[in-house]
C-alpha cells in the first residue's frame, strides 16, 4: 500500500488526476470505478479542468459507480447515478450509456446485484477504482461486519452513515434510504488499481485502522491490505494518527520520478 501525505486537497486532486490521465493515455478504453461522496470532488474538478483544456478524453472509457440507494426514483437528485452525472460524467465526453450503476429500483434486488457483477466482468473489470472511506471504515456501503469476500448485494445502512449522508437530503435523516445496493469488498478488491482519498481529522482513526490495523470486518477498509496496488492520498489531518507517517513521507519524497502512482 502506497500512502501519500500531501499538504492540501489541491495536490491530492492533482496526483489522483495524474494517475487517471496516465491510464487513459495508455488505455483510452479504460474502465473507471467512480465513488460518490465529498472526498473525490477535487479530483473530479481537476479532471473536468483537464478535459476542458483538451488534455484528456474519456470518449472511449466506461465507468461503474460503487453503490446506489434502494428505492430512490431515477430522477431523484441524491441518487448516486445522478450525483456522478452532475459531478463528473456530464461535464466530460464520456457517453451517458457508458456510465453504469447498480439498479436500486429493481424489483429483484438480488438479481440486480448479480447483473451488476456480470456487467463489470463483461467490461473486462475495473482498471482504476476511486474510493473514499467512511468514518467507521466503510468502503462503498460495506458497513462494519460486511463479509470480506462480499459481492454486489443489498446492505442496510448504519444510523451513523444515514446521519452523515443526511446533508444530501436537505438535512433530513429520515429521508435517507435504509437500504442500498453496493459492490462488495470482494468486488472492489478485483479492480486492478485502487486509489483512496481521505481528508480531515474525522477520517484519521479509520485511515489508521485501514493502513496499520489488523484486517477485520469491523474496519472493512482493512481489506485493502490484501490488494497488490493501492494508493492512499491523504491530507495531514487524515494522516494524523498514522504511526509510520514519517516513513510514508520519506518514501514519497524519494520516489523515482519515472514511477507514477
Ligand atoms: C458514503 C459513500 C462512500 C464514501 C463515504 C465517505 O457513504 N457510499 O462511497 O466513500 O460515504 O463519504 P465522504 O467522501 O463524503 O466523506
Amino acid at each position: 500500500m502506497e500512502v501519500v501525505i500531501l499538504p492540501d486537497e489541491r495536490q491530492i486532486a492533482e496526483v489522483g488526476a495524474d494517475g487517471i490521465h496516465a491510464l487513459l493515455a495508455r488505455k483510452p478504453a479504460a474502465v473507471l470505478g467512480l465513488a460518490t461522496g465529498s472526498s473525490p470532488l477535487g479530483l473530479y474538478e481537476e479532471l473536468v479542468r483537464r478535459h476542458a483544456a483538451g488534455q484528456v478524453t474519456f470518449a472511449a472509457a466506461q465507468a461503474f459507480t460503487l453503490d446506489e440507494y434502494v428505492g430512490l426514483p431515477a430522477d431523484h437528485p441524491a441518487a448516486y447515478r445522478n450525483v456522478i452525472r452532475r459531478e463528473l460524467t456530464d461535464r466530460v465526453d464520456i457517453a451517458d450509456g457508458a456510465v453504469h450503476g447498480p439498479d436500486g429500483m429493481a424489483e429483484d434486488l438480488a438479481a440486480a446485484g448479480a447483473d451488476y457483477e456480470r456487467r463489470i466482468a463483461e467490461a473486462g473489470g475495473v482498471d482504476l477504482q476511486i474510493l473514499g472511506i467512511g468514518t467507521d471504515g466503510h468502503l462503498a456501503f460495506n458497513e462494519p461486519g460486511s463479509s470480506l469476500a462480499s459481492r454486489t448485494r443489498l446492505k442496510t445502512l448504519t444510523d451513523q452513515t444515514r446521519a452523515d449522508n443526511a446533508r444530501f437530503f436537505d438535512g433530513d435523516e429520515s429521508a435517507v434510504p435504509r437500504h442500498c445496493l453496493t459492490q462488495g469488498l470482494g468486488t472492489i478488491l478485483e479492480a486492478r488499481h485502487l486509489v483512496l482519498i481521505a481528508t480531515g481529522r474525522g477520517k484519521a482513526e479509520a485511515v489508521h485502522q485501514m493502513v496499520e490495523g489488523a484486517i477485520s470486518a469491523m474496519w472493512p477498509a482493512t481489506i485493502l491490505q490484501l490488494h497488490p496496488h493501492v494508493t492512499v492520498l491523504l491530507d495531514p489531518a487524515a494522516a494524523s494518527r498514522l504511526q509510520l507517517a514519517e516513513y510514508y513521507r520519506t518514501t514519497w519524497a524519494h520516489k523515482p520520478s519515472w514511477q507514477g502512482i
